[in-house]
């Protein structure tokens, strides 16, 4: 059987698509994250990756990606803080100078049936995977308008377009995204309009959902063995996603050439939306 290997797919999508690009991704240094920094740093771009906790991890991935020859860097911040998302950026534009892609990475999981779930864990959740990609954009966005270009690429997930039992507080944030990332959009593309920076054929500043399906990271790991096995039945491929066919999708839409795509959703989920 023919099969594609790790190394083999990530070479085979080595490019120059992002030269002189930077790019901030939040949760960046494991899981999805952390394979959206090593595309987006396959195709040229200089990458800063943020982190909430774990330093050492954070370190050993900035190895990684100074190995990949990329010019990176790790910051820490708590998403849910809009003064650590300002603080993020700013140290980032501060660093290089620009601002060219936010991905919305970081995310996090509080499941529970929903008469078991307290409060907190709806606030917690909501204040993390939504106010985190707002706050982030916030600050992102004044940036890419003043430059009149960028991309923001927000992780939702096929939960925010299906809903699952056990996650009614994590759906309503993903599904929280997809607004966001729409309203984004519109007011991005109507603000370069007015201030005479849209150019037909240029960069643009365009704001897209990515929404993955069961990819396997440590996210899963909470997740029952046997519940596992009834959603790989439930998808027509067969299988769990990998964070690097996630990461593949980020890196074409953060491309200059991705200029006419704004305000979409784009799944990456085995068919099993379909
Ligand atoms: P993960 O748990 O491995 O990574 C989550 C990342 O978010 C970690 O790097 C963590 O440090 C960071 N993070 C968590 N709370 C944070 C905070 N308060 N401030 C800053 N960073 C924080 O999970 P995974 O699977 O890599 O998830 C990445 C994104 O993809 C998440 O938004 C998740 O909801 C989404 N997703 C994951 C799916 C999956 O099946 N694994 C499916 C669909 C979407």
């Amino acid at each position: 059987m023919a099969t594609v290997d790790t190394a083999e797919r990530t070479s085979s999508v080595a490019g120059a698509k992002l030269k002189d690009r930077v790019a901030l991704v939040t949760g960046g240094t494991r899981g999805i994250g952390a394979a959206i920094c090593r595309s987006l740093a396959n195709q040229g771009a200089t990458v800063a990756a943020g982190y909430s906790r774990d330093k050492d991890r954070a370190e050993t991935f900035l190895r990684e990606l100074e190995q990949l020859e990329a010019t990176a860097s790790v910051h820490q911040g708590n998403v849910a803080s809009a003064e650590d998302c300002k603080r993020t950026v700013n140290e980032v534009l501060e660093q290089y100078g620009r601002l060219d892609i936010l991905v919305n990475n970081a995310g996090i999981t509080v499941d529970k049936p929903v008469l078991k779930m307290a409060d907190d864990d709806w606030y917690k959740v909501l204040a993390v995977n939504l106010s985190g990609a707002f706050f982030m954009s916030k600050v992102a966005l004044e940036h890419m308008l003043e430059r009149g270009t960028g991309r923001i690429v927000n992780i939702s997930s096929i939960v925010g377009q299906m809903g699952n039992i056990g996650q009614t507080n994590y759906a309503a944030s993903k599904s929280g995204m997809f607004g966001l990332t729409r309203s984004l959009a519109r007011e991005a593309a109507a603000n370069l309009q007015k201030s005479g920076k849209a150019d037909e054929h240029g960069i643009g500043l365009t704001v897209n959902a990515v929404a993955p399906g069961f990819i396997e990271t440590e996210m899963l790991d909470t997740v029952p063995e046997k519940v596992l096995d009834k959603i790989r039945s439930q998808i027509p491929l067969g299988r769990l996603g990998r964070p690097d066919e996630v990461a593949r999708v980020v890196h074409f839409l953060s491309a200059d050439a991705s200029a006419y795509i704004t305000g979409q959703v784009w799944a990456v989920n085995g068919g099993q939306d379909m």
